[in-house]
């Protein structure tokens, strides 16, 4: 069985009232499209079309991937042109998924139920049954059960509208079929539009096999009109994947203040504290403890470190025993290796430091290399830019830099190398011995503090 997937995603999402294109909003950082595309893919499709529209080649262009067929529909004139548009495409599939690029939540394991129902039957839908199917294509069944058609909230009767069984627009049709369905749809209803919806009623009335299968989770189905179901819908999906998680064994203080955009591996005993956001692929090793407020994206974080409250990490190795933090920003192709401390205020960017070295207050380190077991005192600063180039700083191991030190790129410091506080270090300086550069301290006999003048009377 050769299995073709159309994702509909060309209308407009008038109501997201936004210039983007509705699909391409995101969940947990990823195109609610991407998110569809993920599901449509693992189902290991022949082919996947999307039908795109609104937004024209924005939606394409933001998506270059190499699984996708695009086919543009210019005009919106309802779901069933929307699947016309995409069927020359189908030619050699034998069964048709409909699946919609602002559904992003539909489960693997609910399309392969889907599938197995429709594997003798020439159409099979989901269904899902709603408290209020305000707005909603409800399902109309007969005596015996059996699917007679679908009625669109529009050109519903009250009657009709009680019903509260509705219409995913999720379904698996034969490709030759639905082809004969698509053909004889019309626009008479409300909306003035071709319905796919229609196709159901038309499947019936040939007496072939219809078969529908009932979800019982209404977010899988859930389709993203506004913000508000947006946002809706991004809580179900991090509350799922904290609970994976904290199935793991991962200790999230608080679920429900925890965010993964992305992908996190972590190790055993990781305990995470609340407000953290993680993004890209994150690794923390074993008993690394992520501190309130933190933000990591990609970066590798070694077995025991402590990540300690509003630090921002990115594109960064950090190693194990680290302690960083709180409040320190560690900028994209830094390395630390084992037992490195970053204390508070501390922005390092560009930066390898070796085992055990110290960088415990408010310094900027950029472009450098630093060996093992430095100290750099607080208020030290690489000035890597002369404002053309960047250059760099290389402090050899076991050196001491002291505090509201700068070093002048390019520039060399030994190894045992102490720098007198308050430096400006403009010239190497060598391996174990005292540099230091600073005006000598003077103090002045008899100065007098000077007074404010008394006021002139007007
Ligand atoms: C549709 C179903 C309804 C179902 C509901 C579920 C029809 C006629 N009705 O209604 O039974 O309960 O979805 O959410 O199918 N689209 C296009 N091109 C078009 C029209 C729509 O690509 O010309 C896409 C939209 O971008 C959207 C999806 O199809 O992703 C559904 O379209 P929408 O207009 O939202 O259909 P509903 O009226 O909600
Ligand atoms: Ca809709």
């Amino acid at each position: 069985m050769k299995l073709g997937i159309v994702i509909l995603a060309a209308g407009q999402g008038t109501r997201m009232r936004s210039r983007l294109p509705k699909v391409l909003h995101t969940l947990a950082g990823k195109p609610l499209l991407a998110h569809v595309v993920d599901s449509a893919a693992a189902l290991d499709p022949a082919q996947i079309v999307v039908v795109f529209g609104h937004g024209g080649a924005r939606v394409p262009e933001a998506l270059p991937d190499p699984r996708l067929q695009w086919v543009e529909q210019a005009q919106q004139l309802g779901t069933g042109h929307a699947v016309t548009q995409a069927m020359p495409m189908l030619a050699d599939s034998d069964k048709v998924l409909i699946l919609y690029g602002d559904v992003p939540l539909i489960s693997g394991a609910t399309l392969q139920a889907l599938l197995a129902a429709a594997r003798d039957a020439a159409l099979a839908l989901l269904t899902v049954c709603l408290e209020d199917p305000t707005g909603y294509g409800r399902i109309l069944r007969g005596p015996q059960g059996a699917i007679e058609r679908i009625v669109e909230h529009k050109d519903a009767t009250e009657d009709q509208r009680r019903i509260s069984e509705i219409n995913t627009g999720i379904l698996v049709a034969e490709r030759s079929s639905l082809e004969r369905w698509l053909e004889k749809i019309g626009t008479d209803n409300t909306q003035g539009e071709y319905y796919l919806t229609d196709i159901i009623a038309l499947a019936v009335a040939e007496g072939v096999d219809v078969q529908t299968l009932t979800t019982t989770d209404a977010a899988e189905v859930t389709g993203v009109n506004d913000p508000v179901q947006l946002a809706h819908l991004e809580r179900v999906y991090q509350r799922a994947q904290a609970e994976a998680l904290m199935r793991q064994g991962v200790t999230l203080h608080d679920p429900a203040r925890f965010d993964l955009r992305g992908r996190l591996e972590a190790g055993q005993d990781v305990v995470i504290d609340v407000n953290v956001l993680l993004e890209g692929d994150v690794s923390l090793g074993s008993d690394v403890y992520v501190g309130a407020n933190t933000v990591i994206r990609n970066a590798r974080i070694g077995a025991g470190a402590q990540i300690l409250e509003n630090s921002v990490i990115e594109d960064a190795i950090i190693g194990g025993q680290c302690r960083i933090g709180p409040f320190a920003r560690i900028r994209p192709q830094t390395r630390l290796s084992d037992g490195v401390h970053v204390g508070n205020f501390v922005e390092l960017k560009k930066t390898e430091v070796a085992a055990g070295s110290k960088i415990n207050h408010l310094s900027y380190v950029g472009d450098a290399s630093i060996g093992s077991g430095v100290n750099v005192g607080a208020g030290t600063i690489t000035c890597n830019y002369d404002g053309a180039n960047k250059h760099q700083t290389i402090i050899g191991d076991d050196a001491f830099i002291g505090s509201d030190t700068q070093l002048v790129a390019p520039v060399e410091i030994g190894a045992g190398a102490t720098i007198g506080a308050g430096s400006t270090i403009t010239q190497d300086a060598p391996s174990d011995t005292l540099t230091l550069s600073r005006a000598s301290q003077e103090s002045v006999p008899g100065w007098k503090r000077p007074v404010k003048a008394a006021k002139k009377r007007g």
